[in-house]
């Protein structure tokens, strides 16, 4: 068995690392423990002592004298406090990874130009101003991490490193980087993200192997045209920059996200998605932009679109033809979408949009004529709304009875949800009933019911109804015969029991009846509701808590904060509904 890793070393303060090395345990412990400031002599001497403990003790055999037969590769020393590293580092040629990062380096040893062997060296969080001219004869260094430092500028040379891959360059203080830099052609990954850069040297073209291209959070104002040969180019990143115009990627086909979210983009052409053959995520938030050309529509294979906060007013109806995943809309003047479809999600503004395209013609886009269909007024029904989404939504108009024009214009559409809600309604109006062979959504929230009226008690599909902040304080038997019933919100009314009724409905799975005046519940009965999971009784007149209430063990969710009774306290209440519960049953007398 072999309890350490043969050819690393860790001098880490990190434990579970340690502890795998048991071998080097006495010694790496005791290091990691204080956090080394220096790296002690032993460490750097390792390929040329044998070590104390070898002779000092635990019994080796053969196959475990790794000091003896190969010389160290792996060194690991960060998380500790280290100012500087010396020459010493010589003495380790055969490492082919170093990670110092997390210490307070403000500079390499030159002799790092011996570690010939080096091919991933993680330097990031440190403090380096400069890098030492040496690195540049790390001529198999495949992995260059200097995130996180302090550097303004990179040393002449620096594409001499010709295996690099990966380059990190994130969080420094460059302002430019040099249009040599653009020799390293093996690189895959290059990250300058967070630093001062005004532009990008137009040669960075040449780095033909490019897949990755972090530029975020820079000062950049302008892209150089020909980063539109990068043929490799997977993911680019320009996000918080200054830019006032969306490049061009003519040779970019293999482009699957580009980011240009907060810049100040005015203009999104269609040459500017012509090409984009491959793009799944298209980032434009945080810009100036108008409109969004018909030819968004060539984008087929995207499927996040992010455009909030621009100045939309008006979206072409074939984006509905796109298979989105992700759409945001959100803080755009656009006229003709309402903020109901809005909010419902991007499957069903896609869908809106779709609709359009029916009714309009393809490539038809939205216009002034058309928005007065759809902005509310008083005598104004969203025809659309119930030919499309099956809604037939009269809500925030409050007023105090549905005209009958809302209720005529079902025709002979399927409607599954009715929306009256913030309105004045003192009463459920009766041609409700007209629907109960469909609906199964009823939101008649924010109005100022008292009674609920045997009209709702015949939609036998009925599934959700919404009744909070109404002046409720009763609901009658008949809504027993709500057969589907499996969610009512009855919050902000006037209960001072819970509604009798509400124990006869066992499809029940979800009651909300906070911010009440609810002074009992009757376990007993409650314990029939077999598919109760959810009961919100917050804020209500409860001075008890019956322990049977326990065996309702079915409750995944018991809301019972906000009521003046003592126990369970606040310490139980605060472990969640099945602390309760078990506490409520330990209660119960035998
Ligand atoms: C040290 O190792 C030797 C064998 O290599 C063994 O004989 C000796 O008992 C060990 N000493 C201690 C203190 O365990
Ligand atoms: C380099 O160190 C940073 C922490 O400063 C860490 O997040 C990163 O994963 C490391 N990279 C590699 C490739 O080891
Ligand atoms: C670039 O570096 C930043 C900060 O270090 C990091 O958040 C970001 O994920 C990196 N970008 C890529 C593409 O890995
Ligand atoms: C009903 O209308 C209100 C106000 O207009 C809105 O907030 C709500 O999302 C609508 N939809 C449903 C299903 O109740
Ligand atoms: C009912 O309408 C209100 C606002 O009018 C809204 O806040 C609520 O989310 C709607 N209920 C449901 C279940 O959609
Ligand atoms: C029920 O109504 C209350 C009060 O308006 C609200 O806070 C809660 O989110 C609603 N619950 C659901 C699931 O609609
Ligand atoms: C309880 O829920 C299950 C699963 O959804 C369902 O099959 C069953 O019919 C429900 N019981 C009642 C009484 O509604």
């Amino acid at each position: 068995m072999n309890y350490f890793s043969r050819q690393a070393m860790m001098l880490n303060n990190n434990y579970q690392s340690i502890s795998l090395n048991i071998s080097l345990l006495v010694f790496v412990f005791f290091w990691g423990l204080v956090m080394v400031e220096i790296v002690p002599q032993c460490v750097w001497r390792i390929n040329v002592d044998i070590p104390e403990e070898a002779n000092q003790n635990l019994s080796f055999g053969a196959t475990e004298r790794w000091w003896e037969q190969t010389d160290l590769t792996k060194l690991i020393i960060s998380n500790n406090k280290l100012q500087s590293l010396t020459d010493d580092l010589r003495l380790l040629p055969a490492l082919t990874f170093l990670d110092i990062h997390d210490n307070q380096l403000t500079s390499l040893p030159s002799a790092i130009r011996e570690l010939e062997n080096l091919q991933k060296l993680n330097v990031s969080h440190n403090k380096l101003k400069i890098l030492p001219e040496e690195i540049t004869y790390l001529r198999n260094l495949k992995g260059l991490y200097l995130q996180h430092n302090e550097l303004t500028c990179i040393p002449e040379g620096f594409e001499q490193l010709s295996s690099l891959e990966d380059l990190d360059l994130s969080s420094n203080r460059l302002t430019t980087v040099p249009a040599s830099f653009s020799s390293l052609s093996s690189l895959v990954r290059l990250n300058l993200s967070s630093n001062q850069l005004k532009s990008l040297p137009a040669e960075i073209s040449r780095m033909k192997r490019l897949k990755h291209l972090d530029c975020n959070s820079n000062l950049l104002e302008t892209i150089p045209s020909e980063l539109a040969g990068m043929e490799s180019l997977e993911l680019l990143y320009l996000r918080r920059n200054k830019l006032h115009s969306l490049p061009q990627f003519p040779s970019c086909r293999l482009l699957k996200e580009l980011h240009v979210g907060e810049n100040q983009i005015e203009i999104l052409g269609a040459e500017h998605l012509k090409h984009l053959n491959s793009i799944l995520v298209l980032d434009l938030r945080d810009n100036k932009l108008k409109s969004v050309p018909d030819e968004i529509t060539l984008l087929q294979s995207l499927e996040r679109l992010d455009l909030s906060n621009n100045d939309i007013s008006s979206l072409p109806y074939s984006l509905g033809n796109l298979h989105l995943k992700f759409l945001a809309l959100e803080g755009n003047p656009l006229r003709t979408i309402r903020r109901e479809i809005l909010n419902k999600g991007t499957q069903e503004v896609l869908k809106y949009l779709r609709s359009k395209i029916r009714d309009d013609g393809p490539t038809q886009s939205d216009s002034v004529t058309e928005t007065a269909m759809t902005l509310p007024s008083e005598s104004r029904i969203n025809v659309h709304a119930i030919t499309t989404l099956k809604i037939l939504d009269y809500s925030d108009k409050q007023t105090t009875r549905i005209p009958d024009e809302v209720f005529d214009a079902v025709k002979s559409n399927i409607i599954t949800s009715i929306n009256f809600s913030k309105n004045q309604l003192c009463e459920i109006p009766k041609r409700i009933v007209e629907l109960k062979e469909m609906v199964s959504d009823v939101n008649l929230s924010f109005n100022k019911l008292s009674f609920i009226s045997l009209e709702l008690c015949m939609l036998q599909k009925l599934t959700f109804l919404d009744l909070r902040n109404n002046f409720l304080n009763s609901l009658p038997e008949q809504m027993e015969s709500l057969i589907r019933l499996q969610m009512i919100n009855l919050s902000f009314n006037r209960f001072k029991i819970l509604p009798e009724v509400l124990y006869r409905i066992p499809t029940l799975e979800t009651v909300l009846i906070s911010n009440n005046q609810v002074g009992s519940v009757d376990p007993q009965k409650m314990k029939m509701m077999e598919n109760l999971t959810t009961l919100d009784l917050q804020n209500n007149d409860l001075l008890h808590i019956p322990p049977e209430l326990g065996n309702c063990v079915n409750l995944r969710t018991l809301l019972l904060d906000g009521n003046p009774f003592r126990v369970p306290r606040a310490a139980i209440l605060m472990k969640g509904t099945a602390a309760i519960l078990e506490y409520l049953r330990d209660r119960i007398p035998t």
